[in-house]
């Protein structure tokens, strides 16, 4: 181990905050790994102890007006089958969950039109009247900033969207050409600036990702300084532009999550299920590296399989009690526990 990164890590981890040189300098030096890790851990420890946060994943459509070029449920995609959950089937998913210990869902899905802002109110203000103990997260893509409030106004707590790269050339490589950073960082601000307690973050490894995009993204964060943060490998999908791409590597992954611990303290970050598809023991490597959120799916096991944003994703054929069970044994042999409060951030 070298003294000089254990150095900068230990920095680091006090100032919360780094240059961007030292940044790329602990992502390309693989020697203090561990070390790295360790502090990640021992920060969130002092602020959520051993405590990791359960999400419920309800994965209500797949169909989505975007053509993201990385993933599996973009419009131009026609291999797959297109699923919608009606207001009773959300509802069925909540009701599972809440037996099984759930105190927040989150409402992921496809830019979906057909959801419109009277539908979706309608549905989380009957899941806030069934559970007024339980928050909602809400993943739904851009919208206009009218929809945001109405949403918030119903009674929806948070909203996740990641920024995917903070480098603008590298956003127009992933994404198509009606859609920009710009649109991206002005809904994240509105977000923040109506109530939500909002969440960004971003796939590691993507295609044409520099080691400087990487630190580029940990500054975003740092300046955003966002609630909770969604940090996955990149994984292609066999029916996209992007198929022939190699997936993002767990070790630069476990990297991300441990220097967003350390840059910021009191996020709520994930260890993603994008991090259990490329390792069996992903998402517990990714608690011991600073992560303290886990989102088992509690989507209809019927659908699991057509909401594939990548291939081979993980618990498509698990019920939600099995994934429950299963992540409750992962949290508990990484040396963690599980809390059934709705885990509000600290940020
Ligand atoms: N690999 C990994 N993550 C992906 N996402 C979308 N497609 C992929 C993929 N091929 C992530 C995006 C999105 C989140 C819901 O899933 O970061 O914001
Ligand atoms: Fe779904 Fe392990 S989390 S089976």
């Amino acid at each position: 181990m070298s003294t000089k990164y254990t150095e900068l890590i230990d920095k680091i981890a006090t100032e919360n905050n780094a240059t961007k040189n030292e940044l790329i300098e602990i992502i390309t030096n693989h020697e203090n790994d561990n070390y790295l890790f360790d502090k990640a851990d021992e920060l969130r420890q002092k602020i959520y102890g051993k405590d990791v946060f359960l999400r419920g994943l309800i994965e209500f459509t797949n169909y989505c007006k975007n053509n993201c070029l990385y993933c599996g449920i973009r419009m131009g995609n026609h291999n797959v089958e297109r699923y919608r959950l009606t207001k009773s089937e959300i509802l069925e998913c909540c009701e599972t969950g809440y037996k099984l210990g759930f105190r927040t869902f989150v409402l992921q899905g496809g830019e979906d039109l057909f959801y419109t802002d009277e539908m979706l109110c309608d549905i989380i203000k009957t899941i806030k009247s069934d559970y007024n103990d339980c928050a909602i997260t809400l993943s739904l893509g851009e919208r206009s900033f009218d929809s945001f409030q109405k949403l918030y106004d119903a009674g929806a707590d948070r909203y996740l969207l990641r920024h995917e790269t903070s480098n603008p050339e590298h956003y127009t490589k992933l994404h198509p050409q009606n859609m920009s950073l710009k649109t991206r960082t002005d809904c994240l601000l509105e977000l923040r600036r109506i109530g939500f307690q909002v969440g960004a973050g971003f796939m590691v490894g993507s295609p044409y990702q520099t080691t400087e995009n990487l630190a580029e993204d940990l500054l975003f964060l740092k300046d955003f300084n966002p609630h909770m943060v969604g940090i996955g490998p990149f994984i292609p999908h066999k029916d996209t532009p992007y198929k022939e791409y190699k997936q993002g590597s767990m070790r630069d992954t476990l990297v991300m999550v441990a220097l967003t611990r350390l840059l910021i303290p009191k996020t709520l970050l994930p260890s993603t299920t994008a991090l259990g598809t490329i390792n069996p023991q992903g998402r517990e490597m990714g608690l011991k590296a600073g992560a303290n959120v886990v989102m088992p799916n509690l989507s209809p096991t019927r659908f699991r399989e057509l909401y594939s944003l990548y291939d081979n994703k993980i618990c498509t054929g698990d019920e939600a009690a099995e994934c429950r069970v299963c992540l409750e044994k992962r949290v508990i042999s990484a040396g963690f526990k599980i809390v059934t409060n709705r885990g509000d951030s600290k940020v």
